[in-house]
């Protein structure tokens, strides 16, 4: 895809589950796109206790953090600027009209307004779905309050495209954090697994899309973390049974355990995960004893029917649709033994795998406001007085 260079910079807050992000992006006329600034915050420790994401303890800590991760992003980017004239009663009424479901928020935002003035942006990027929707309208009625207070307009963002987007890019050499649009033959294949998703999507041109397959029960991601609790290992679980994956195929030894690979052979591209959770239940109370050896065994021959399904099906779409690129995204594309697998299958059928930076695979901003540069370029800007986020916002 061609990007015609169109100066801007944008302001990009992704708060969809369980990490607030805020992203200060310039897109150049030569068509690259430079991170000025960057800030994430993870809730990861706030949720570990329960083993999973409470949406309205995200929705709270959101609303507590969103204000002191945007400061940290426009400090890094050395885009504060110190207030100039006091925000108006009226104004101030109209801003807590805006966020009376974040009080929290206000209360930042307020704060923030004593010292702070307008940084120069043009436009705020925005996740408005999928994902918890308590959560997503903590970042869409903050894009909401700061779109009246300094007069921008907003780009709303499609979280799942975020995801796509990411491995698209190309990271540029250099001191600064700069990318550029891959040059990628269509039509376009993307697998995307995370803690919510599992899709097979097709993109036949640019920034179009058509839905082939998805999850019918648990995400991906979702079993990865299921799993991972029924081993008593903390959340997220993911990262956890990929290390001890890992740790177990490096031993030399076979795998003692298989486990099935589900809808392998149906004629369709959907998934479902939750018949291989029974099964890994089944097969952990089998035990006499969870040991640190039948825990590893356990994570591989896991990850190992996980990861053959995903490739298996992502490979027989590429060959059914003549996909000339796949582009693995979400959480879950930061396991190493997919993108190994992935990329032998598609190597061997001259197709081109495009993977995220490992440490822009899960949640984050960055692809956020990646993605909104390239929906502002498109001129697909909301009205942010009917602007509303969608736990279920879909692609197509
Ligand atoms: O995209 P993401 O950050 O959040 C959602 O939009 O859901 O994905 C989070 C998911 C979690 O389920 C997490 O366990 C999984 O991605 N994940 C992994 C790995 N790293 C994160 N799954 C398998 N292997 C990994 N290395
Ligand atoms: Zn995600």
């Amino acid at each position: 895809m061609r990007y015609l260079g169109h100066i801007m910079k944008i302001l990009a807050i992704e708060t969809s589950c369980d990490e607030t992000g805020v992203t200060l992006l310039e897109s150049h006329d030569d068509g690259t796109f430079e991170v000025l600034g960057n800030a994430l915050y993870s809730q990861v420790a706030v949720h570990a206790p329960y083993g999973g994401v409470y949406p309205n303890l995200a929705k709270r800590e959101h609303s507590v953090n969103l204000v002191p991760v945007m400061i940290e992003c426009l400090a890094a980017a050395g885009a504060l600027t110190p207030a100039t004239e006091p925000v108006s009663e009226g104004g101030s009424a109209s801003l807590k009209g805006i966020l009376e479901r974040e009080p929290e928020l206000f209360v930042e935002l307020q704060s923030f307004l004593t010292q702070h003035g307008k940084p120069q942006i043009d436009a705020i990027a925005v996740t408005h779905g999928p994902g918890l929707e308590p959560a997503l309208w903590v970042g869409v009625n903050f894009a909401r309050a700061l779109s009246q207070l300094w007069n921008v307009p907003i780009v709303p963002v499609n979280h799942m495209e975020g995801h796509i987007v990411m491995p698209m890019m190309q990271r540029q050499p250099g001191e600064t954090e700069t990318y550029r649009l891959h040059p990628a033959s269509y039509p376009l294949l993307a697998l995307l697994v995370s803690g919510g998703h599992t899709e097979l999507v097709l993109s036949r041109e640019p920034m179009q899309y058509e839905m082939l397959g998805q999850t019918r029960d648990d995400a991906a991601g979702e079993a990865f973390d299921k799993v991972a609790r029924m081993l008593g290992l903390p959340y997220p679980g993911g990262p956890e049974i990929s290390r001890l994956a890992a740790q177990a195929r490096a031993s030399g030894t076979d795998c003692k355990y298989v486990f099935p690979r589900p809808m392998l052979y149906q004629n369709n591209f959907d998934f479902s995960f939750a018949g291989l959770k029974t099964e890994l239940r089944k097969h952990i109370q089998s035990l006499d004893e969870l040991t640190e050896e039948t825990r590893m065994q356990t994570a591989w021959a896991f990850e190992d029917a996980v990861v053959d399904t995903l490739v298996h099906k992502t490979a027989r779409a590429a060959d059914e649709h003549g996909a000339q690129t796949v582009v693995l995204g979400g959480g879950v594309s930061a396991n190493t033994h997919l993108r190994t697998q992935l990329k032998d299958a598609l190597d061997a059928r001259g197709i081109t795998l495009l993977v995220p930076p490992p440490a822009l695979s899960t949640d984050n901003a960055v692809m956020i406001a990646l993605a909104g540069a390239l929906r502002a370029a498109h001129g697909d800007y909301a009205d942010p007085a009917t602007l509303s986020a969608h736990g279920h916002l879909r692609l197509v």
